[in-house]
């Protein structure tokens, strides 16, 4: 963050503190996006997705609160919020730092991180037999796999890496990915492809008795053992379904804001937030506020449950 705006930045908190007026209009407005504008933040903040990386995700009144986070973790969900991102560096990676999110400790059968990259970092390999899901939320990389074609990847663009492929991921600026791996369950004459693409690209979907627009972002064919879905709900819009289900989930939400029902929990949650819905888990959403919510979903497919 330039010297400049953190400043500001101070300065907006100092002000916030100083005038208990400003601080009720500040929570009004919940994340406050008005109020940064009057100090020429905004252009940071109607980029897509900005709000997944950007500071001022936790509401400022809370955000600097001793012991306080969003973030809960129970025996079929939990649901991680920002505040409590822990990042380090990932040991195969160079100059990128990673934070998990979902792993195998909860219960899933994948993992499911982010990445941040400087100017010039580099992925390394996941291990043998583990396939590889790279969206990106933030900046741009460049994703080789020898074969001489480079494929530039921009905020909303994503990879599909079949397991055992040699590549790499080099950030031309800095950026921010979520990744998604998991061990392929193989199946006798299927193959996995490698894969790149764009949502905006991607077709909507039909959704027989529900509303909201759906977007997948991986071929449907039974070779591929998950799917990413991107989904898009209006403000006001919920699921038709209340869906429980054998399916594990992980979700990003890369916009917005709802109440996400996880079990007999009902949580707000907003843009960088992500959740971990274990099988079975009775889940649903509705989405809230002035802005579209959309988030991401991993979801197992095409494989016999025994
Ligand atoms: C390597 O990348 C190129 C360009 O995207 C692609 O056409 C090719 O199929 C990839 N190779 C493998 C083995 O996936």
């Amino acid at each position: 963050m330039p010297i400049l705006r953190r400043f500001k930045l101070q300065l907006l908190l100092l002000l916030s503190t100083a005038l208990g007026s400003f601080t009720l209009l500040v929570a009004q407005d919940g994340f406050c996006s008005e109020s940064y504008s009057a100090f020429d933040v905004v252009s940071n903040s109607m980029q897509l997705y900005a709000k997944v990386t950007n500071p001022t995700l936790s509401p400022s009144h809370l955000k600097d609160l001793p012991g306080f986070t969003r973030s809960t973790y129970r025996i079929d969900h939990a649901l991680i919020t920002p505040e409590s991102h822990v990042f380090s560096p990932l040991p195969e990676w160079k100059d990128a730092l990673g934070a998990y999110l979902i792993t195998p400790a909860m219960g899933s059968h994948f993992v499911m991180y982010l990445v941040k990259m400087q100017d010039n970092s580099r992925s390394g390999l996941p291990p043998n037999d583990v396939e590889r899901f790279v969206f990106v939320v933030e900046g741009t990389v460049t994703l080789s796999n020898g074969s001489g074609i480079n494929n530039k990847l921009m905020v909303d663009s994503y990879a599909y890496l079949p397991p055992n492929i040699r590549h790499s991921i080099v950030s031309d600026v800095s950026s921010t990915l979520v990744v998604f791996e998991r061990r392929y369950a193989y199946l006798e004459n299927h193959a996995t492809e490698q894969i790149v693409g764009s949502t905006d690209n991607q077709p909507l979907l039909e959704t027989p008795g529900e509303i909201f627009g759906l977007r997948k972002l991986l071929p449907t064919s039974t070779a591929y053992d998950f799917n990413i879905h991107i989904m898009d709900f209006q403000p006001g819009e919920f699921l038709n379904v209340k869906e429980v289900h054998y399916n594990q989930h992980g979700l990003l939400l890369l916009e917005g804001q709802g109440i996400y029902r996880l079990g007999d929990s009902w949580y707000p949650v907003q843009a960088g937030d992500a959740i971990w819905m274990a099988p079975f888990v009775p889940q649903w959403y509705a989405a809230l506020g002035k802005t579209r919510t959309r988030y991401l979903l991993y979801k197992d497919v095409n494989r016999d449950p025994l």
